[in-house]
């Protein structure tokens, strides 16, 4: 190509660049106005639920606080949060009857959330020193650890479990209680998490799971699992039922 045909083509592509570039800014512009706009939307939605929980609050002189924390978490992160609200106090006592007291080793609890399954194994006799909470929620975590000091809290992602633990546990788990929304993840990762939690824990102990779905979460002929249920849970919303699966 002759050299003023060549300068000529050079500051075309220059000029379409340019103008590209300038496309670009403007869509992205545009994009962050619009995340900005959906942002104070939410903002101002969660901001009005909190209101009329306040005012519900005055109204009948209880506090709701760990309700409150949790719908916020629910409209930021609904798929990871998995419930509008706190399990009940007869969930919480379900799923930690399933624990022993009286057996040794820690206590794991994989998305503690607010706490409620924490107070019920605590009220049913679990020493705080021996439960390890995983939690990602950096608002639960706060929580958490100013209620139960003398328990460790881990923030992280409970499906990197073995990663995350296998160097802190110091002896095999006495159990694993589960409140994470499992049925949001696809099989494989549920079966990669109760693997690793089995590796993490004694023989038979239990990987203690509750479910507002009617089917077990897990399928229920794992080789070498035993799997048992608990009585559908009318006291919660949405009703629950707690599942149980112990390796031998
Ligand atoms: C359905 S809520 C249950 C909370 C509490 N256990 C209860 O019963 O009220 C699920 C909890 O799991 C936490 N969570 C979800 N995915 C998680 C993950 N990958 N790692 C750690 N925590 C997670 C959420 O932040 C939330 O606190």
């Amino acid at each position: 190509m002759p050299v003023p045909a060549l300068q000529k083509f050079e500051q075309r592509i220059g000029r379409q660049l340019r103008l590209l570039e300038l496309r670009k800014t403007m869509i992205e512009r545009k994009i962050g106005r619009q995340i900005r706009l959906f942002e104070q939307k939410r903002d101002g939605f969660g901001k009005k639920i909190e209101q009329q929980i306040r005012q519900f609050e005055r109204k009948r002189g209880i506090r709701l606080d760990d309700e409150v924390r949790f719908l916020r978490s629910w409209i930021e992160r609904p798929l990871t949060i998995g419930a509008v609200t706190p399990s009940s106090k007869m969930l919480a006592r379900t799923m930690a009857r399933y624990v022993d007291p009286d057996s040794d080793g820690p206590v794991v609890e994989l998305g503690p959330g607010t706490g409620p399954i924490t107070e019920a194994l605590v009220e049913a006799g679990v020493d705080p020193s021996r439960l390890v909470l995983v939690e990602f929620n950096p608002v639960f975590c706060r929580l958490l650890r100013a209620r139960y000091p003398d328990a460790t809290l881990v923030q992280g992602d409970a499906y990197s479990l073995r990663r995350l633990l296998e160097t802190l546990l110091l002896e095999p788990a006495a159990a694993v209680v589960s409140g994470l929304p499992l049925v949001t993840k696809p099989i494989k990762m549920r079966l990669r998490l109760i693997r690793d939690a089995f590796e993490l824990m004694l023989p038979g102990a239990p990987f203690v799971q509750f479910t507002y779905s009617v089917a077990s979460p897990l399928p229920k002929r794992i080789a070498g699992f035993s799997v048992e249920s608990s009585e559908r849970i009318w006291m919660n919303l949405p009703p629950a039922r707690v599942w149980v699966y112990r390796k031998n």
